[in-house]
């Protein structure tokens, strides 16, 4: 009994401990992108119920512990994630916001080069990253995780948002119910 509870703290230390080492290097391998005032403009834009700066670091967080586990090139992988959605809703005239589902990943790719080095890869991962919807190809590894978590990512962001914009609706409605009753 007390070895399992000795076993399960340690447990709980060992992945505090790898967390807090990993989110060290994640911001160390980010830490321009993060302070570039331009970037840090995404937390006032809203994106599947959370800002885009949120969604982006929880596309570039992921994507950093799948390409590290599998070996792939975590580094470059994780600041082409993080920019991914590096677009203002600025950047598009009023005529042309119907098109940002199809055209964001090419003007967070103009973005992303105008502030940071991007090599091939890294624009392969920003162009191609709503495939198949846009249909570029996602021509590398890191690009394929890239995709296949954005939209993950983007699920569980938008069943979050609905779910807690649902709970709020009810609570007023009780809310109502209960005053209207007294
Ligand atoms: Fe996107
Ligand atoms: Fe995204």
């Amino acid at each position: 009994m007390r070895y399992n509870i000795f076993y399960d703290i340690m447990t709980k230390l060992w992945v505090i401990y790898m967390s807090l080492k990993n989110n060290d290097e994640f911001f160390k391998i980010n830490q321009d992108i993060l302070n570039n005032e331009k970037f840090r403009k995404l937390d006032c834009e809203l994106h599947h119920g959370i800002t885009r700066f949120g969604h982006s670091q929880r596309v570039a967080k992921c994507t950093f512990r799948i390409c590290k586990k599998l070996h792939l090139d975590y580094e470059k992988a994780t600041r082409a994630a993080l920019l991914h959605d590096f677009y203002l809703d600025e950047d598009f005239t009023i005529e042309k916001q119907r098109q940002i589902l199809s055209a964001h990943p090419n003007v967070a790719l103009i973005n992303a080069k105008h502030y940071f080095e991007i090599n091939d890869m890294q624009a392969n991962i920003i162009k191609a990253h709503m495939f198949p919807l846009n249909g570029v190809l996602p021509k590398y590894k890191e690009s394929w995780v890239v995709t296949f978590v954005d939209k993950g990512v983007a699920l569980y962001e938008m069943y979050r948002f609905k779910a807690s914009l649902a709970i709020n609706v009810l609570m007023i409605f009780v809310f109502n119910m209960i005053t209207l009753n007294r």
